[in-house]
């Protein structure tokens, strides 16, 4: 029997920070003109959404294939749609949404329902919770459950009444519903920061257990009070803090931090490190140079670094950023990985990973 031929997914939806909307629209312009893929974007301001509509329908096929989430800096959620659904009937809004997500594949690993992450949304998040556990158990009985190898289904919730259905992959989004990872905050920690640098070893590491293991070593700039310094800590890695500032007096008692009153610009461990995190209030710029002179230097294996945003051109600052690490990256040696995503718990900042490829791990090096 002929198959009927699938639509293809018609726009590409990224969520975002309420805020960024336009940072998101402009790298997904760039992004799929590198691809070849010339579109337009809606991103209304405040939304916590973008959609990008290709001129030519037949360019999604190769941004299916070819664009990389990791190549995302402002993106929380990478899905593939199709045009906005509306008018759901109030009596059955089932039906429909199956039409369409039974019309973008025939089975599912997942299904997350979701909404924008602002608080115009929070209302409709209640409708959505509601709407969920029926619509799971249909999909169930109707067999579209079970192949861990298919997309996930995103239902992405306008109104009560208005969606856009799409898909994701598993190695090409992020893994979580609304790209929101929900961390607990460690009552122990010394500061909310720290759910920073949790996100960031989710998010950017692909083995998190063995690349932060006891014995290894790490030096945290701009360390004070030590939220970023405790999680390190809590994994037993060495760390040095570097800081004027006060470090909570439980991190010294751990026996595993020493606590350096200096600039840090200016500190250069004695010996390599596996691990450099910054989180230091400074111009990106600077901190990105930092970054790139120790790894020129040989003196650390990964780095986490947050780069903080209060000026008005943040896509170009960051690019600038990706530029001079690039360009100073021809000389370091080897290769490496480098990514920059705005996170959930960043605010107007994003997060910078460098990291020393070991010869195994070369396969999937982004755009850097
Ligand atoms: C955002 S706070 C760091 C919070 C920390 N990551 C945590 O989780 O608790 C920034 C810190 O950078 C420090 N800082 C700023 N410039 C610095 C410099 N040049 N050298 C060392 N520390 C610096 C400040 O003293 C401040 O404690």
């Amino acid at each position: 029997m002929n198959r009927v031929a699938r639509p293809l997914p018609e726009c590409i939806l990224l969520y975002c920070r309420g805020g960024f909307e336009k940072e998101c629209a402009a790298e997904i312009l760039d992004r799929a003109r590198d691809l070849g893929a010339a579109g337009y974007v809606k991103a209304k301001p405040d939304s916590g959404f973008v959609v990008f509509i290709p001129h030519e329908a037949q360019a999604m096929a190769a941004l299916r294939r070819e664009l990389r989430f990791d190549d995302l800096i402002f993106a929380r959620q990478l899905v593939f749609a199709l045009g906005p659904v509306s008018g759901l009937p109030v009596e059955n809004r089932i039906a429909p949404l199956l039409d369409q997500a039974t019309a973008l594949s025939d089975r599912f690993s997942a299904c997350f329902l979701e909404t924008a992450d602002t608080n115009e949304a929070k209302e409709l998040s209640v409708f959505v919770r509601k709407f969920a556990p029926p619509f799971q158990r249909t999909m169930e009985a109707l067999g579209l459950f079970g192949d861990p190898e298919a997309p996930r289904l995103h239902v992405f919730f306008l109104s009560s009444t208005a969606a856009y259905l799409g898909i994701s992959s598993a190695g090409n989004a992020s893994p979580w519903p609304m790209g929101i990872p929900r961390l607990k905050f460690p009552k122990a920690a010394p500061s909310r920061s720290t759910l920073k640098l949790e996100e960031a070893f989710l998010v950017f590491l692909s083995d998190p257990e063995h690349e932060l293991r006891p014995g290894m070593t790490a030096v945290d700039l701009g360390a004070a009070p030590g939220g970023w310094t405790w999680q390190l800590v809590r994994r037993h890695v060495r760390t040095t803090a570097v800081d004027n500032g006060p470090l909570d007096p439980a991190l010294l008692e751990s026996g595993l931090v020493e606590h350096l009153r200096m600039d840090g610009f200016r500190y250069r461990p004695p010996r390599p490190v596996d691990w450099l995190v910054c989180d230091m209030v400074e111009q990106p710029i600077r901190i990105t140079a930092l970054m790139a002179d120790w790894f020129a230097a040989g003196l650390a294996r990964s780095a986490i670094f947050n780069l903080k945003l209060p000026m008005k051109k943040r896509y170009e600052e960051v690019e600038r950023c990706r530029a001079l690490i690039r360009e100073r990256g021809a000389a370091f040696g080897f290769p490496y990985r480098l990514v920059f995503r705005q996170l959930y718990h960043d605010r107007a900042e994003v997060t910078g990973y460098l990291a020393r490829l070991t010869r195994q791990a070369i396969a999937p090096v982004s755009r850097s």
